[in-house]
Order: C-alpha cells, then sequence, then structure tokens
C-alpha cells in the first residue's frame, strides 16, 4: 500500500508508471544477478587461495631421514632441526614412525626423548609427553605439535 503510494508520487501518469516499473523491475532483477555472479567469484577466488596455500604451506620439507642407516630398530629416534623423529614398530611404512617438534608448548624450552619410557619429557618445568605427544603431566597446557611424516623408498620426510 505505502509503494504504491510512493510510486503514485514518483510518476506523473499510468503510462510512465509502467515504463518505471519494468525499469525498477528489471533493475533489480540485475543487481541480483550480479550479486549471485559476484559472489560465485569470491567462492572461486577462495578455493583457489587455499589450494596453493595449504600445497606451499604443507610441502615444506623440515627433515629427511635415511632408513637404511637410522632408525633401524623400534625405539631408535633421531633429534635434528627442531624436529623428533622416533620409530614405533618393525614395518618400513609411514605409520610405523612418529615425528612432533621439540618446542614445548608451555614456554618453549626443548623437548627430549626418554627412550627407556617410550615419552618425551621437557627438564625445563618437568612436562611429559606420551608416544602421541599428549600431555601426561607438568605445566604444558597443550601436547607436542605433530608433523606430517611422508615415505618414500628409504626416506622419511618430515614436514
Ligand atoms: S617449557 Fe617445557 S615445561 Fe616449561
Amino acid at each position: 500500500m505505502s509503494l504504491v503510494f510512493v510510486l503514485n508520487l514518483m510518476t506523473p501518469s499510468k503510462m510512465e508508471r509502467k515504463d518505471f516499473l519494468n525499469k525498477l523491475t528489471g533493475g533489480l532483477a540485475f543487481t541480483c544477478v550480479a550479486c549471485i555472479m559476484q559472489a560465485c567469484s569470491k567462492d572461486d577466488g577462495a578455493g583457489s587461495d587455499s589450494g596453493n596455500s595449504s600445497g606451499g604451506g604443507n610441502t615444506a620439507v623440515l627433515l629427511t631421514v635415511n632408513l637404511s642407516n637410522e632408525l633401524l630398530s623400534v625405539g631408535d629416534f633421531v633429534a635434528r632441526s627442531g624436529i623428533i623423529v622416533v620409530r614405533t614398530a618393525d614395518l618400513n611404512v609411514v605409520s610405523s614412525f612418529t615425528a612432533f617438534s621439540n618446542v614445548c608448548p608451555h614456554a618453549g624450552a626443548t623437548v627430549t626423548y626418554i627412550p627407556n619410557s617410550n615419552s618425551f619429557n621437557c627438564s625445563a618445568h618437568q612436562s611429559n609427553f606420551s608416544i602421541s605427544g599428549a600431555v601426561t603431566g607438568g605445566p604444558s597446557p597443550s601436547g607436542l605439535v605433530k608433523k606430517m611424516l611422508v615415505l618414500s623408498g628409504n626416506s622419511l620426510t618430515v614436514k
């Protein structure tokens, strides 16, 4: 009712009102199509951006271990370049290894692997972590940061 009143005020005759409504409807339709196309283009951009950034972020090699002369037995570990890698099973498959950042989540001190207990310890304030990286004691507010492993032949890569 109020829209009709406004249209009556804005348009001087019935013929012009019809033209006005056609233009108004066409304008709204154009606006909606433009909004939909803009939304689609934003989705496309976000998809390709996230693909590029995750690919770049996940492909950085932090450490490479040669399994022909390292990590030969269960319990063997390598600690270098800020990473600790432990062999947890016999088979040369990726699930036979686990890798973590050696940075303690509590205050950033260096965590070490303790073979006798198959666990990790931070001597700064005595946080302890299981072989899965979970906190088992001490002030650490969270577990160790797990790293991704890729196995290719005898080359175990930590990313
Ligand atoms: S920095 Fe590791 S327990 Fe505090």
